[in-house]
């Protein structure tokens, strides 16, 4: 019906295009059309995109937006969503504007849509590329019945230092397995074809390495070399461009002293001339405006220098729309640039099939089969289960045994507006499975006790910092000591206590560092308290960042990393603690044992004066260890896998051969269990120095008990490259060592010479 609204355009010509077996050169010619009319105002606002909220009767448009879209000054807008909402605006810009150019709809679908999956921290805990791909299809196929066409992931920021809120939105500290997740992201929301409607285009960000912000301090500096760059920061960012990623973002980080933004080095001269990305540039959320901030020119200087270095799009600032006019008149920013992304812009409209319909068949029933649907929340409870990390269990505390008495214990049992963590936009936590809900439904609830034993925080200026952002952090009318009593008795009459401990939802993400990482303090003092019982303890531990945890792994018998797992939280996890499924995540971050380790990472580098605990003048800390508590590939099973020495196949690699690398993998416990069996290389001797080893195959093998497989990798002459300090992408001759290894931490290995 509406379609019919589009098509009375004086441009109707312009629109009956075909997007599903389009050439580039259709593409270029049906832009070049369109541009030929626009007027230089036209092209510039197709730059802009301001973000417009909405409420159940449509979008909540100020008079400003409002004739701003029928000026032509808006190219997309973001944060609306729903059918109602999403038509009512596109509406506005095909029938009002004078080319009835459509709009983009941007919104931060991070870990799902309204079914909302682990957050990428613990998404990627799983290593399982294969389905976190399908997290990215099934959160496309929502947000796009939602009437969304463009969504601000992946996050492919390497990160390593966990005082930094947002290292819950990525994938963690390693290039080589971060670079196989974004292009498994990229893949899952644009399947290699935007103009199929149940896609969505897909954004990389931050560009470039905001995860390395000083001090873990959000929007704080950066600085580094280029080398270190280019070998552990960029490759996920390259990978996820290479998959055909269709826009990514600035980041609100400097580099060499100039912002992300206004850094014509890393758009123009990396990102599109070396790495050939072409598809459009968005700023973050105000970020050429914050340029004024970092100290690098007024208004009218920071649009020039944002659109002079590469940006096409402007998010929120409408410094470009403001100030773009009067640059090109002066002639300070060319015509032609605005043109190149005018055109950026109009190209990912037409890939996603824009101008042939608008609204991308958007509807209520559409809308109605695909939100929630039942397929996608299994395959939320699927990957919550594969993101869970066993790090601790001793004498087999876990899995719980149904005959035993358990108190659950903690402020986060009963819970539900954590579970889907930070970022989760159109998550509805009220939707989401508690775990104490879970459990009462698995039937045997005369064995569950329950008590309640401290708030999610006590501490009140950080109550109402979090409280500020829909925190919901209530304070309990009774006593902090009451609350462990209660704790303690129920405690005494259990066989085994489950700790339901972590942070809140909003100490994780953006602008939510923490420079203590460790439990808050009165939730250590309830652990500290059912310690004093003698009886088991589980620690079920919510979180969005790798914690200091030493004092509870030295204290308790199990403890069960389950991130903020989203929809399926309490489903997942009580499957994982009753032995319906058997963890086999693994870390994607080293868990530190103190802050002042930090950044800590498993691909450091060699000093030339290694640890030694019996030398005064070797590197390490007078009062701690070099060592993680828990290090990076890191995750138990209830069973227990045996590997055997490394084999190699050959131990020179020469010309354009190859060398496979092999372990036999056992299962010698009682139950079936998956493994991620990791590879890892060390190059001993470089013209750069390298890291101690790196990561540089992984494989996920299902066994039985009993059960063997023998687990290979090919190792070629190209895994072995690195940039060298000229840059140049080589690999060089000399002694290479291969660990296979359940864990980063290994031993297990074999030595091969590449000639
Ligand atoms: C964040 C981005 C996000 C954007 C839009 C910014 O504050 O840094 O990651 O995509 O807001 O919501």
């Amino acid at each position: 019906m509406k379609k019919s609204i589009l098509f009375l355009g004086a441009a109707v010509g312009l629109f009956a295009c075909k997007t599903q077996h389009s050439t580039d050169v259709e593409m270029d010619k049906f832009v070049s059309n369109l541009m030929a009319q626009m007027t230089l105002e036209e092209k510039i606002g197709q730059l802009n995109l301001p973000t417009v909220g909405f409420d159940v009767t449509g979008p909540l448009l100020s008079k400003d937006v409002e004739q701003k879209i029928k000026d032509g000054k808006v190219g997309g807008v973001f944060n609306t969503y729903t059918p109602n909402a999403v038509r009512k605006l596109q509406e506005l810009a095909i029938t009002q504007s004078r080319l009835k150019i459509p709009l983009l709809f941007g919104y931060d679908v991070i870990h799902g849509h309204r079914t909302i999956f682990p957050i990428s921290l613990g998404l990627s805990a799983s290593w399982d590329t294969a389905l976190i791909a399908r997290t990215a299809a099934a959160a496309a196929v929502e947000a796009a019945a939602d009437g969304l066409n463009w969504t601000f992931s992946p996050m492919v920021d390497i990160a390593r230092d966990p005082r930094w809120g947002r290292v819950s939105e990525g994938a963690g500290e390693d290039p080589f397995l971060g670079a196989a997740i974004a292009k498994a992201m990229v893949q899952g929301y644009e399947q290699g074809n935007l103009s199929n409607p149940n896609t969505v285009l897909s954004c990389i960000k931050h560009f470039a390495l905001y995860g390395a912000a000083e001090g873990g301090r959000d929007y704080n500096t950066t600085d580094m070399s280029r080398v270190r760059m280019y070998n552990e920061y960029l490759p996920p960012y390259k990978a996820a461009v290479e998959a055909g990623a269709g826009s990514i973002m600035t980041s609100f980080n400097e580099i060499d002293g100039i912002p992300a933004t206004a850094n014509k080095w890393l758009f123009t001269h990396l990102l599109r001339e070396q790495w050939g990305f072409k598809g459009l540039v968005v700023t973050d959320y105000t970020a050429i405006a914050e340029m004024i901030s970092h100290g690098v020119g007024d208004k009218s200087k920071t649009a020039e220098l944002a659109l002079n270095a590469g940006v096409d799009m402007d998010m929120v600032s409408e410094f470009l729309l403001d100030e773009l006019p009067a640059l090109v008149q002066a002639g300070k920013v060319s015509k032609a640039k605005v043109d190149a992304a005018c055109r950026r812009i109009l190209e990912a409209k037409y890939k996603l099939g824009l101008f042939a319909d608008p609204y991308r068949g958007v509807s209520e029933e559409r809308a109605q089969a695909e939100l929630m649907s039942a397929d996608k929340l299994a395959l939320s409870k699927e990957a919550a289960i594969k993101s869970m990390v066993l790090l601790k269990n001793e004498r087999q505390t876990l899995p719980l045994k149904p005959s035993q008495k358990v108190a659950f214990v903690g402020a986060l049992v009963k819970d539900q507006r954590n579970l889907i963590g930070s970022w989760s936009g159109a998550g509805n936590w009220r939707q989401a499975v508690s775990l104490w809900e879970a459990l009462k439904q698995q039937g045997n609830s005369d064995k569950l006790l329950y008590a309640k034993g401290c708030n999610l925080l006590n501490d009140g200026a950080l109550r109402n910092q979090l409280n500020a952002n829909d925190g919901q952090i209530e304070l309990d009318s009774r006593s902090p000591q009451q609350l462990i009593a209660e704790a303690v008795q129920a405690a005494q009459r259990a066989d085994v206590v489950v700790a339901v401990l972590g942070e809140a939802f909003g100490m994780t993400g953006e602008a939510a560092s923490r420079a203590d990482i460790a439990l808050p303090n009165h939730q250590q003092e309830l652990l500290r308290a059912l310690k004093k019982t003698g009886k088991p303890i589980v620690l079920v531990l919510m979180n969005g960042r790798p914690l200091t945890l030493t004092w509870e792994n030295d204290n308790v018998d199990a403890i069960l990393e389950t991130w903020f797992a989203g929809t399926q939280a309490g489903a997942a996890i009580a499957d994982v603690l009753y032995g319906a499924a058997n963890p086999s995540g693994k870390l994607t971050m080293s868990f530190p044992r103190s802050v002042g380790q930090i950044p800590i990472y498993y691909n450091h580098k060699q000093t030339g004066r290694p640890r030694n605990e019996n030398q005064k003048y070797t590197s390490k800390y007078l009062d701690e260890s070099n060592e993680p508590l828990y290090p990076f590939g890191y995750g138990l099973s209830y069973t227990q896998f045996a590997y055997s020495p490394v084999q190699l196949s050959a131990t020179t690699l020469a010309g354009g051969s190859t060398i496979t690398a092999s372990v036999t993998l056992t299962n010698k416990g009682t139950r079936a269990g998956e493994e991620t069996v990791q590879l890892y290389i060390r190059d001993k001797v470089g013209s750069i120095t390298r890291p101690v080893k790196e990561l540089k195959g992984f494989k996920k093998v299902l066994l039985q008990p009993n059960a063997s497989q023998q687990v290979e990798f090919t190792i070629t002459a190209d895994l072995l490259k690195f940039y060298n300090s000229d840059l140049q992408y080589v690999a060089e001759a000399g002694d290479f060592q291969v660990f296979i290894d359940g864990s980063s931490n290994t031993n297990n290995s074999a030595a091969f010479e590449l000639k």
